[in-house]
């Protein structure tokens, strides 16, 4: 029996892992997880109880009694509950109380991808395939300006680029699980590359990690 294929795919906001990832789960016939709405839903969770974000002891109230099935992706996608969650995520007992759920999603007995900013690092250190995706905060901010858009919700490019440089710095400056690259992850940017060639050059290097 071959092993099973464990996809990490890591990145900062907006660096097109997300497509990346769910166009890599359509291809290998694979599970997709994408970690992030974890963080949204808890800044959900925690704006409806009317706790700060920053709360360490709410927080962990809210992520033990926790309930994904409550909350409809939708109402997660946005630009506010984005900026939220990366608050949440940097308390300690947050990340804490998601690990397990996020393991046991990968180890899915056909294998899983998950994307996020610590799946290579923590909560999967030993997928065969890791990739670390990129793209400059320029291109981040003017992808991002185009989805938001695309769902009438209208934002300056200028205030896009500051949420964007503001969330990297939040994301990569934490002491708990940072935004980082695995040292066996492969480095993809995204910037100059199309969904197409972006997906062409993730197989490549999947493919190449699996052949070992
Ligand atoms: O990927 P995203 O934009 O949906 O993530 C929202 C926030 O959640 C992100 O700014 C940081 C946090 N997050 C995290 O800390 N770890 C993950 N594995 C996924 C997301």
């Amino acid at each position: 029996m071959t092993a099973p294929l464990v996809i990490a795919v890591d990145g900062p906001a907006a660096s097109g892992k997300g497509t990346l990832a769910r166009a890599l789960a359509g291809h290998y016939a694979l599970p997709y997880l994408d970690t992030g709405l974890l963080y949204r839903m808890v800044a959900r969770a925690m704006m409806e109880a009317g706790h700060e974000l920053a709360d360490a002891q709410a927080a962990g109230a809210v992520v033990s009694q926790f309930d994904e099935s409550a909350f409809s992706e939708s109402g997660l996608r946005g630009r506010e509950i984005g900026e939220a969650a990366s608050v949440v995520a940097a308390i300690p007992a947050v990340r804490a109380g998601l690990i397990e759920r996020q393991r046991r999603f990968a180890a899915r007995p056909e294998g899983a991808v998950l994307d996020g900013r610590d799946i290579g690092t923590v909560i999967c250190p030993d997928a065969p395939a890791k990739l670390f995706v990129t793209a400059t905060p320029e291109v981040r901010a003017a992808r991002r300006h185009r989805e938001l858009a695309g769902r009438g919700e209208a934002a300056s490019l200028e205030g896009i680029l500051a949420d964007i440089r503001r969330r990297d710095a939040r994301d990569s400056g934490r002491g708990d699980a940072p935004l980082r690259a695995a040292e066996d992850a492969v480095l993809l940017d995204t910037s100059a590359l199309t969904v197409a060639e972006a997906l062409a050059a993730a197989i490549t290097i999947v493919n190449a990690r699996r052949a070992g």
